[in-house]
Parts: structure tokens; sequence; C-alpha cells
């Protein structure tokens, strides 16, 4: 603790002698060769810190990735940003060679929430505050601020986008026409990322009534998150899945499909795929099942424009990296980030300080407002499918 404290009182003086010689510096790239931040004998730059993101499959993460980065490096810090291939041992790695670089703070979306309980142990020796990015790691004590979205709220909306999609429920939240019985299976995310369960908790919360009634039916039977979890979140593991679920339950018999549970837009593509590989109609208005979906990933977001994906949840990364950066800013600067939420996340340990962003439903309808009109995609790549 005393060691956190000197290093942020450090930093706080480097911070502040930057703010008085630099004023910003446009064009500076971030670079200094006093990398492992100890020197203290130039003026030019904050501490280093390390950003540590999954994966660079998922564009959401390598957004959240130059987002932090950028955010930072405005505030005069150095940024060490590394991707890892959604691969557990490349990531310690990387971690471990932040710390031996003199990190001055951490910033870590986990691959695996629970594999990071050693680099977090020499992290908190070295005094580094470590910030948990979007995923919660779990089982360490050594984890300082957690930045988010209401997980659990997700859920909750990616099971409201598909009663709204199998015409349960208005847009408006008002009780729809539909009476079903509607058939619909079921997906979660990877049992290892603890935004997974809360996914799904608030899905199936939202569902349950529905089950209950007769009004939802899933004709696999199969609704345990044992059951339905993707591993590492992997496309092509939803494809085969959503493939033996239509072998082994709705290929040869009067059953139809009417919609998929799907916690995260690469997996919707894999189920979409498998989908159109059987033949369903083209569009959602002609009868292809409804899909739900997680990232606003321009290619889901040009499907759902198309009427073939019917949803996705819109998380604004650059709002969870501004938080990120604000947090990191606050103990680097020898104070504490403000918490939104002191009680919502126990990661096994303790309940870890939190501050929650919302999120939104993205429809063909609300493409333009929610995704165009706030920069986050433009036009252009919206019709393309494809991020420019
Ligand atoms: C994130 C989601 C993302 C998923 C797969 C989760 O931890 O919260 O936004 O869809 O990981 O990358």
């Amino acid at each position: 603790m005393a060691k956190k404290f000197l290093a942020a009182v450090a930093a706080a003086g480097m911070a502040i002698t930057l703010a008085a010689c630099s004023g910003g510096g446009a064009g500076d790239d971030g670079s200094t060769d006093d990398a492992t931040g100890g020197g203290g004998d130039t003026m030019t730059e904050g501490g280093l810190v390390g950003v540590a993101m999954p994966t660079q499959t998922s564009e959401r993460w390598i957004a959240d990735g130059e987002a932090v980065e950028a955010g930072l490096m405005e505030l005069g810090y150095e940024v060490d940003l590394q991707f890892a291939n959604d691969d557990i041992p490349i990531q310690t790695q990387q971690i471990d060679q932040m710390i031996t670089n003199g990190a001055e703070a951490l910033i870590i979306a986990a691959i695996d929430g629970t594999a990071l309980s050693a680099q977090l142990e020499a992290a908190a020796a070295a005094g580094i505050p470590v910030i948990s990015y979007d995923r919660l790691i779990r089982d360490s004590e050594n984890v300082d601020f957690y930045v988010t979205f209401d997980n659990y709220n997700v859920g909750v909306q990616q099971a409201t986008s598909l009663l709204v999609g199998l015409g349960l429920l208005n847009e408006d939240g008002s009780e729809g026409d539909a009476t079903g019985p509607f058939n619909v299976e079921l997906f979660a995310g990877s049992l290892d990322d603890n935004n997974a369960h809360f996914f799904y908790a608030g899905a199936i919360d939202t569902l349950q009534p529905y089950f209950d009634d007769g009004t939802l039916v899933v004709p696999s039977g199969q609704t345990d998150i044992e059951q339905t979890n993707i591993l590492r979140w992997q496309q092509e593991t939803a494809q085969k899945r959503m493939e033996d679920l239509l072998t082994s339950t709705y290929t040869g018999t009067d059953l139809e499909l009417h919609g998929v549970l799907s916690p995260y837009d690469g997996l919707s593509r894999g189920i979409i795929t498998a989908l159109q590989n059987a033949g369903f109609a083209a569009t959602v208005s002609e009868g292809f099942p409804v899909v739900t979906g997680q990232d606003a990933e321009i290619a889901s977001v040009k499907l759902i424009a198309d009427d073939v994906q019917f949803a996705t949840i819109f998380k604004d990364t650059r709002k969870l990296a501004a938080q990120a950066v604000t947090a990191t800013d606050a103990y680097l600067s020898g104070g504490e980030p403000e918490a939104n939420d002191t009680e919502t996340y126990d990661n096994g340990v303790k309940v870890v300080p939190s501050y929650l962003l919302e999120s939104d439903i993205v429809y063909a309808g609300n493409i333009q407002e929610l995704l165009v009109d706030s920069g986050y995609w433009s036009e252009s790549e919206v019709a393309s499918g494809v991020a420019e």
C-alpha cells in the first residue's frame, strides 16, 4: 500500500511537471527512451501504462485498445498496448513484461478471468494499480477498479430484442400482438469470462416467464449454461453447435425454429451462416429466425440493415475507454477513481469498486440514430459492412 502511494505521488509529480511543460504535444507519438518510467530526468512524458487486450479477431477489442491508448497519450502517458490472440500464456507473458518494463498502471481485459493471479500479485508487490477492463478479473484481491457496462442489463436487452423480434413485445416495451408458442435455441459466451454469466443470467431471467407459460419452448432442451456456452466466443464453434442443433432436433421434423438468443455478434454470424446453409428464408420478414447479438460489429450492423440479423447491443467502447483512462489518471495523480457501483461485482475474494456504463439495443430502425449520428460507424461503413 505504502509503495502504491509513493508510486502515485511520484507519478502525480511527473504529471504536474508534464502539464507545466508540454501543454499536450500535438504530433507527439508517445514514445520515449525513458521506457522504465523510473528515471524521472525528462520532463516530456507521464509514466508507462500497460494495456492488455484479449484478441484482435473481434473489432471491438481493437477499438477499445486504440481508444485507451489514444486517451492516455493525450494525457502524456506512454502506453504499451498488447493483444494476446486469445491465448492465456501469451497474455500472462505480456503482463509480466509490462511489469518488468516499469509500468505504473495496468489496464487488463482478461482472456480467462481466473488466470492472472500471479501477475496481479507481482503488480501489487510493485505498487501498480490494476484496472479490470470490461471483464472482471476473478479470484484475486489485487484488482483495484473495474470499468464495464451493466452486464446483467445487457443480457436483459438481448432477451428483450429476441422477444421484440418474435412480436411478443414492441420496441417501446409494451406487449406485442404475437402469442406463440415459439421455438428458440439459446447460446451463451465463454465460461471463463465472468461477463458471459451475467449476460446469460439477465437473458434467462427475462425469458423465464415465457418459458413458464409455454410461450417459448427450447426444443433441444439445452438451456443450462453448461450446455449452451461457446468457449472463447469462437464464431466457428457457434456455427458448429447451430448445425448440430438443427440436425439433432429440427431436420426431418415439423419443428420450426423461430429465434436464437446469441450473446455476441461473432457468434451470431456463425449461427446465421449455419441457418443460411440449412436453407432458411433470406430475411427476417420472410421467416428467417430472429437472431440477437452484442457489440454492434460492422458486419453485423450491415446484416441488421439487410434484415438478416435482427438486433445487437451497442456498448460504446469510446466511453468505456474514457473511463479506463480517467481511472488510471486518478491513480497516477495520487487519487482514487470514482465508482458508481460498489455492490455488484464480487470477484470471489472481494467486491471490486466499479464504474458501469449503459448499453442500447440496436434495431434496423435506429442504426442511424445510435451508430451513425454518434460517429461510431459511418453511413458508408454500414452500407459496406466493412470498417474503413
Ligand atoms: C464482452 C463482450 C464481447 C465478448 C466477446 C465480453 O467480455 O463484454 O462485449 O462480445 O466478450 O468478445
